[in-house]
């Protein structure tokens, strides 16, 4: 059975996610993955590489996509929600710092398509929370606190993945506490830490590119293309073997 060709759509397509995940299929495309557009809040060229450049007010006009792949900031997402929903294309968002309009504007646009939102791509990151989760209820009544760091150009603090973190520790009965520092380049690091008297455990996962969060965007879109309405899970898409 030979996989369907998946017409990407790349939005946020001029900042570090975004010409990291061009670069990537630009370099390594993934079996049939082609991008047909690329969007951004304001555009300098036209066509970069072969791929059609729009800027973010002329969104309405991008040629047919099967699944964008959104890595904006949080005022792009319901523009993007929305032209999913109308041209009945997937999307896969990693966008991260949302209020609860622009996650509801998520919800109803997984009502008509398949979506999947994550606050980290990284497989390490999923296997992170799945440790956090299972750690919990075997350290009760310890001490946890998640600590994160980024560069200095992230915007929104807890990072998306130590709340995420957040929410598996409380999964397990722990009261998580947060704490962020920006600082340099850092890509991303998040330390999970649980101590009691005498004793201390600390998970850490380390990002030193950015390619692994793009690798696992496309990988999402390449499994979302095709599926049926829905809100998907990044371990439900990546581990599963169809
Ligand atoms: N889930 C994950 O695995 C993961 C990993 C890394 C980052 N992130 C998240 O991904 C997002 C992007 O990160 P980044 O470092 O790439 O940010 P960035 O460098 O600031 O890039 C943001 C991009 O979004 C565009 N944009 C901003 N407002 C827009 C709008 N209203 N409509 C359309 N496009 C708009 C910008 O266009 P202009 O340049 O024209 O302004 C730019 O292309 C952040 O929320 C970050 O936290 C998630």
């Amino acid at each position: 059975m030979t996989t369907p060709a998946t017409r990407l759509l790349i939005h946020g397509a001029s900042g570090r996610m975004g010409h990291t995940l061009l670069r990537l299929c630009r370099d390594e495309p993934a079996p049939g993955c082609t991008v047909v557009a690329a969007v951004s809040r304001r555009v300098a060229q036209r066509v970069v590489d072969g791929v059609p450049q729009f800027s973010a007010h002329e969104i309405a006009g991008v040629p047919p996509f099967d699944v964008a792949i959104d890595f904006s900031l949080p005022a792009g997402l319901e523009t993007v929600a929305t032209l999913c929903a109308a041209r009945s294309a997937g999307l896969v968002s990693g966008t991260t710092g949302l209020d609860d309009a622009q996650r509801q504007s998520l919800e109803a646009a997984s009502r008509r398509v398949p979506v999947i939102w994550a606050a980290n791509f990284s497989i390490g990151a999923a296997v992170l929370a799945d440790l956090v989760a299972r750690a919990a209820p075997a350290l009760h009544g310890w001490d946890c606190d998640i600590v994160e760091q980024h560069h200095v150009h992230k915007r929104d603090a807890p990072s998306g993945t130590a709340l995420s973190l957040g929410k598996a520790a409380e999964s397990g009965g722990a009261i998580p506490r947060h704490a962020s520092l920006r600082a340099g380049d850092i890509v991303g690091e998040h330390t999970v830490q649980f101590a009691t008297a005498g004793e201390r455990i600390e998970l850490i996962h380390r990002a030193t590119s950015r390619d692994v969060f793009a690798r696992g965007a496309i990988a999402a879109a390449s499994r979302l293309h095709g599926r049926a309405p829905g809100h998907y899970a990044l371990r439900d898409l990546l581990f599963d073997p169809a």
